[in-house]
């Protein structure tokens, strides 16, 4: 049975790929940070559903790295990792302190990284292991009031370009999927004016539902997606790249 870690399994992206690899045979870990309820709901659902698989919670503020070691110890079997945790602010660059930019950079590039690190040898005894980062369009194209995030997101493409590279042979894929704008929590903070606005300049004309994301995800899973590595698949309806 494959082992997944989902980070961020609590957020609405996350949730999409964890219930689209639970229905495909997948046993889970899922990560959350404070919203404990919707993971809870997640594995009760889960459980009925899929009674032959295993589900997991797993606890952790990624914005520190202090409960780093205990958290790496609570995960068993590794075949795919999945980062799809992540906030952003909304400052112009002269407006952003160290602390800002530090607590985006652990969360979304360091502790990712040291978690890759530790399971490294995991996900190679898998033979078909996987890492997938939910990055943004924003790494590759740029987002004014949203530096801090649009580098950190840049930092997770650079990052697959190389480290597919140093694991190829022991059968590891490193990749991300980076969505346009998406109808998630994180996108919450805009108006109804705003939304449709941004809707507007979108070529489908509307932003992503989470499952749309998620089934690139899920794809890049796949035991068949052994030969695309290192790449960054811009999911975003046509609209920045
Ligand atoms: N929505 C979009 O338009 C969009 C576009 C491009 C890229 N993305 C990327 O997609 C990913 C998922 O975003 P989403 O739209 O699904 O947002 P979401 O629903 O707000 O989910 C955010 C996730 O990040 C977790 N998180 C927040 N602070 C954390 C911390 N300190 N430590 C560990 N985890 C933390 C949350 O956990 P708790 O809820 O448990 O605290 C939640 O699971 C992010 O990386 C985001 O940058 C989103």
């Amino acid at each position: 049975m494959k082992h997944a870690l989902i980070l961020g399994a609590s957020g609405d992206i996350g949730s999409a790929i964890a219930k689209q690899l639970a229905a495909k045979g997948w046993s889970l870990y899922l990560h959350y940070n404070q919203n404990k309820v919707v993971v809870q709901q997640l594995i009760h659902q889960f459980i009925k559903a899929y009674p032959h698989q295993e589900f997991f919670g797993v606890a952790f503020d990624m914005q520190t790295k202090e409960n780093l070691p205990v958290f790496l110890q609570s995960i068993f079997e590794l075949d795919a990792l999945i980062f799809a945790q992540g906030t952003t602010d909304y400052h112009l660059l002269t407006e952003t302190s160290v602390e800002d930019l530090q607590k985006m950079w652990m969360m979304q590039v360091a502790l990712p990284i040291e978690m890759i690190k530790a399971f490294q040898s995991k996900l190679a005894h898998s033979n078909n292991g996987r890492i997938i980062f939910i990055g943004s369009v924003y790494g590759g194209f740029g987002s004014a009031m949203e530096v801090a995030y649009s580098t950190v997101k840049g930092a997770q493409t650079a990052f697959a370009n190389a480290y597919a590279k140093e694991v190829g042979t022991l059968g590891i894929t490193v990749n991300v999927v980076a969505p346009g704008a998406v109808d998630t929590q994180m996108n919450r903070v805009f108006s109804k004016e705003d939304h449709q606005k941004i809707a507007a300049e979108i070529p489908v004309g509307r932003f992503a539902k989470a499952d749309e994301i998620a089934y690139w995800a899920v794809q890049l899973a796949d035991d068949q997606a052994g030969y695309m590595t290192g790449q960054t698949i811009y999911v975003d309806g046509g609209w920045l790249k």
